[in-house]
């Protein structure tokens, strides 16, 4: 069960509207915390937000990705529908009927030209209905470069959770959980809540280059294989951390996956280990910095990954956190 502190800052953090590009919402929140819990703060030149605890030995980089998927209108058709580009991995064939919110509050539906599709359809046959009455009408209400995201609410059993930004902002809470563990390391602790992520793992490679760790982990979510019909995959919701050894962005480093096994088997935090294999995560793009970084990754199960409706365990949440502040505690080589 989560603590009513904790359940509230996940809840403000996924409601924030922040998609990529357009972080500052959540940037804010993931700040305030980190400000909070007396690390030393920044911001780079992409948003991402830089959270810094000094220490003497080898330098540890954490990540999770500030940004959320999300649509950016491209116009306002004849009839007063908005025309839109995808931000992030979008499933064009999820879309129809799905809701949306501008960052400026307008709130639409997708709608689609054609009642069923056979393939997956292209966004040029979608649009967004914000009930305008015409094309001045829409274009005085929606300006081309306006962004949307999901309109998802926040909702909680206590063990289980279900929002639209999950993804990502499940794994700001988990560095935000383990930034408060944290007591005491000898490690030179950086903890990265990093911009633009869906739209290519920008905001993490810069924020590596500046930093240059000897070691990082991101943290972001990962699909599961444990729903009727979906594909076959290790990972199931509730099996706790998992523990990434490869996806479409990287093949993690040995010395970090070791690591990351050693210290849950140590200290009882239930893991699994985990290869995803659509997508890919910061992980990839902070290993390719500079002359390269050994990086690895802790996933977080979660099922409908990029719709509405991303649904996670509290369970896994917690072994996630619970791990990301073990390996902190522990003494790492340079
Ligand atoms: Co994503
Ligand atoms: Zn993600």
């Amino acid at each position: 069960m989560m603590s009513k502190k904790s359940y509230e800052l996940l809840k403000r953090l996924t409601e924030a509207d922040a998609p990529s590009g357009r972080e500052g919402a959540a940037a804010e929140i993931v700040r305030a915390e980190a400000e909070r819990l007396g690390y030393e703060v920044t911001s780079d030149a992409l948003g991402s937000v830089i959270a810094h605890k000094p220490g003497s030995g080898a330098k540890l980089m954490f990540d999770a990705h500030l940004d959320e998927i999300g649509v950016i209108a491209s116009y306002a058709d004849d009839n007063g529908f908005i025309r839109f580009g995808a931000v992030g991995g979008l499933n064009t064939s999820e879309l129809p009927k799905k809701r949306v919110r501008f960052l400026n509050g307008v709130t639409g539906v997708i709608g689609s030209e054609e009642e069923s599709f056979k393939d997956k359809p292209k966004l040029s046959k979608l649009y967004i209905d914000i009930g305008a009455k015409d094309k001045a009408d829409a274009a005085d209400k929606v300006k081309t470069g306006d962004m949307a995201v999901f309109d998802g609410p926040f909702d909680s059993d206590g063990c289980r959770v279900v929002s639209k930004a999950l993804d990502d902002r499940a794994g700001c809470f988990i560095l935000l959980c383990a930034m408060e563990r944290i007591k005491s390391s000898e490690n030179d602790l950086w903890f990265v809540f990093s911009a633009q992520e869906e739209v290519g793992l920008r905001g993490a490679k810069t924020a590596a280059f500046s930093i240059m760790p000897d070691y990082a982990v991101a943290v972001d979510v990962t699909d599961t294989g444990d729903t009727p019909g979906c594909p076959p995959m290790a990972v199931k919701l509730g099996d706790g951390a998992a523990i990434k050894i490869m996806d479409r962005s990287v093949v993690c480093d040995t010395e970090v996956i070791e690591r990351l096994i050693g210290t849950a088997e140590k200290n009882g935090i239930k893991y699994q280990r985990e290869i995803m294999a659509d997508g890919g995560t910061d992980t990839g793009a902070i290993a390719l910095t500079g002359a390269g970084v050994k990086a690895g990754a802790v996933s977080l199960p979660v099922r409908y990954v990029h719709s509405p409706s991303e649904l996670a365990s509290v369970v896994d949440i917690e072994a996630c956190a619970e791990l990301i502040a073990a390996v902190c505690a522990e003494k790492w080589d340079r």
